[in-house]
């Protein structure tokens, strides 16, 4: 078993730490940020992720994971440093790699000759063979290890990855880092640094292409009287296309796919090679948030000034507490620049700073006297509400807009009269 240290403590690095310790090895937790640390220590996770929490707890207890603000805590026996700092978007689009750079100075001067410096962040293709250059007269080796953690799934997706990748110059370096996850049943990848970042990248471009594709067909689906579910069971019956990410929604977002797609537009526009299915996607994802933000104004009607909007979820997507470039804060926004009041139910986001929308504390209580329910995060639990009670609730001629195409078409249609789902037939379908 290994001595390891992680680098960064969100939500890649907690996951891998807990992942890491879960396999035997011992791992010490470096984040600069105190405040976190101190929570860490007193067992706080500031993240929500089934199981996470839990299973750092047992860890911590079992010595086998030890936080700390300080990178003087690393002793000469560490043989693997993993990189898992945060490299977010600059207003340029470009990924701004200042903490990379911080953690590879603090790493260079503490790692011990044949140590390996394994990069789990997201970065731009060919980071990783400028922090070699910079790091091999050190006799540091550097590995790339991309991670592909889905959130609200990241330690089940630790054990059971679709594969593991590893880019480094040399084979042997590779093998070794492959030689961490022991024990977990995957397809294994070795090849060059450049090509690690790069399958990254792409992996994540192309499933945004692939659903704003699907955002685009549902559109079509409500102008031209199809069904989306439907169209894409059966375009999902082909293996070649396969069922996953064809669901229909208000957009995507989150902290990777907003964030890497530009990355990658803009490093490929740079060299000369733009990809241009990468950039509609971009454009096409703003365009699929104003229709679906345009649809809910509709359904308001005249003064949305005197009028109440019930937002259905504020995270990003389901089972995360995750708010960043989420499609449904973004349309609750545009909603509420109509004038109209929001009043939003998230079962786990309880606010979101700068926006004035009020939070109630169930999903009836939100839709209390309200004139539109807009469903926009895919959480579980806003299946099984009864479409009656809510009814009960709102306002004489009020709407639902469910942008998920989640709920229970027939039993809601059944007791609102003016009832929207994304993707299927408008009232106007057959008049085109
Ligand atoms: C994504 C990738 O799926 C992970 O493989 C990758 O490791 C991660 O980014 C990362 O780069 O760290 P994540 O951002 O957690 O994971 O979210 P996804 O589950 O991929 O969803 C992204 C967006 O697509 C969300 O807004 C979600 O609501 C939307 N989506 C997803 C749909 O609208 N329809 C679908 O069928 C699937």
């Amino acid at each position: 078993m290994a001595k390891v240290v992680v680098v960064g403590l969100g939500y890649v690095g907690l996951t891998t730490a807990v992942g890491l310790a879960q396999l035997g090895h011992t791992v010490l937790g470096i984040d600069l940020s105190n405040e976190r640390v101190q929570a860490l220590k007193n067992g706080i996770i500031p993240i929500h992720e089934p199981g996470l929490a839990e299973e750092f707890t047992s860890q911590v207890i079992a010595r086998r994971i030890l936080v700390s603000e300080s990178y003087d805590e690393i002793t000469s026996d560490i043989e693997f440093a993993f990189v898992c700092v945060s490299t977010p978007s600059s207003p340029s689009g470009q990924a701004d790699l200042s903490y990379i750079e911080s953690s590879t100075a603090s790493l260079r001067s503490r790692l011990e000759p044949g140590s390996v410096l394994v990069m789990k962040s997201t970065v731009p293709i060919g980071t990783c063979r400028k922090v070699s250059a910079e790091l091999t007269p050190f006799g540091i080796n550097v590995a790339s290890n991309p991670e592909f953690l889905s959130e609200g799934n990241a330690l089940k997706d630790f054990f059971s990855p679709s594969r593991i990748v590893v880019g480094a110059e040399k084979k042997e370096i590779a093998e070794s880092v492959l030689g961490l996850y022991a024990g977990i049943q995957a397809p294994q990848l070795i090849c060059d640094l450049a090509s690690a970042e790069a399958i990254k990248h792409a992996s994540n471009a192309l499933l945004s292409v692939r659903l704003s594709f699907v955002n685009e067909l549902a559109a079509v689906c409500e102008k031209m009287g199809a069904d989306i579910s439907k169209v894409t069971e059966g375009m999902g019956l082909d293996p070649r296309i396969g069922n996953n990410f064809l669901n229909p929604g208000p957009g995507w977002g989150g902290s990777c796919f907003p964030k890497d797609s530009v990355e990658l537009a803009r490093s490929a526009s740079d060299v000369g090679a733009r990809m241009l299915t990468v950039e509609a996607a971009i454009l096409s994802n703003t365009a699929t948030k104003q229709r679906v933000a345009a649809i809910a104004k509709e359904l308001l009607g005249d003064n949305p000034n005197l009028k109440t909007v019930a937002i259905w979820g504020l995270a990003f997507k389901a089972n995360t507490d995750d708010i960043r470039e989420s499609p449904a804060v973004q349309i609750a926004s545009t909603l509420s620049e109509t004038g109209a009041r929001i009043v939003a139910f998230d079962p786990v986001v309880k606010s979101v700073p700068n926006k004035e929308f009020f939070v109630a504390t169930s999903p009836i209580d939100a839709c209390d006297g309200a004139d539109l329910l807009v469903v926009l995060t895919e959480w579980d639990e806003f299946k099984s509400i009864d479409p009656a009670e809510v009814r009960e609730v709102m306002r004489g001629n009020a709407a639902v807009y469910d942008a998920r195409g989640m709920l229970n078409r027939t039993s809601w249609m059944a007791n609102f009269r003016r009832y929207e789902e994304i993707g299927q037939p408008t009232s106007d379908s057959f008049g085109h």
